[in-house]
């Protein structure tokens, strides 16, 4: 069975890779599912989010999980990829309204593909991709939200 995590993963955080410590035993394959078409305006490219994900995916020794790009809708790049399930962090009850949209959105594109929803850790239920940028920009210790790659990284991107 092969699960897809979608997301802009801008930058992927200790949020993310505790949805995927948790996602992964459960299947035989979990995809890491980069969109590189999103509206948002990104800090990193696409590149730089795969290589950053593989990364912080091999530090804690997850070895079904794989890193890939997609353009255009989750439900049709699920069924080209032979996916059946799509996995989705919830962090807070804030996440469920745009949560039962896409859910209801992605079943009618694509009846074969199933949701599967888990929990956050709730040490990582207030992190978002741009809070950790937020924090980054004005100086505040990343540290607290990104494993030490992407703090690197971030601190690479302020260098440059
Ligand atoms: N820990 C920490 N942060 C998390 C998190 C977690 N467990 N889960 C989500 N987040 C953060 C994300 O980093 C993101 O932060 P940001 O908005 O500050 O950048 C925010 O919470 C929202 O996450 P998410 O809902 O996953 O948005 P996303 O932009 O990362 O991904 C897509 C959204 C790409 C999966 C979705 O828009 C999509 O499928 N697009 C393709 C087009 C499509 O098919 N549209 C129809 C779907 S109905």
């Amino acid at each position: 069975m092969l699960a897809l995590y979608p997301g802009t993963f801008d930058p992927i955080t200790n949020g993310h890779l505790d949805v995927l410590a948790r996602a992964a035993p459960l299947v035989e394959t979990l995809e890491v599912t980069v969109a590189v078409n999103a509206e948002k305006k990104t800090l990193f490219t696409a590149n730089e989010r795969v290589a950053l994900i593989r990364t912080c995916v091999d530090d804690i020794g997850l070895t079904n999980v794989t890193v890939a790009t997609f353009e255009g809708l989750i439900a049709d790049y699920a069924r080209q990829r032979g996916a059946t399930a799509l996995v989705r962090g919830l962090r807070q009850v804030s996440d469920f309204d745009y949560e039962f949209r896409m859910a209801f959105a992605n079943r009618r594109l694509n009846p074969a593909l199933e949701t599967l929803y888990l929990m956050t850790g709730e040490d990582h239920a207030m992190i978002s991709s741009s809070i950790v940028r937020d924090v980054h920009r004005w100086g505040g210790d990343v540290g607290l939200f990104v494993p030490p790659p992407v703090v690197e990284a971030l601190r690479r991107k302020s260098t440059s």
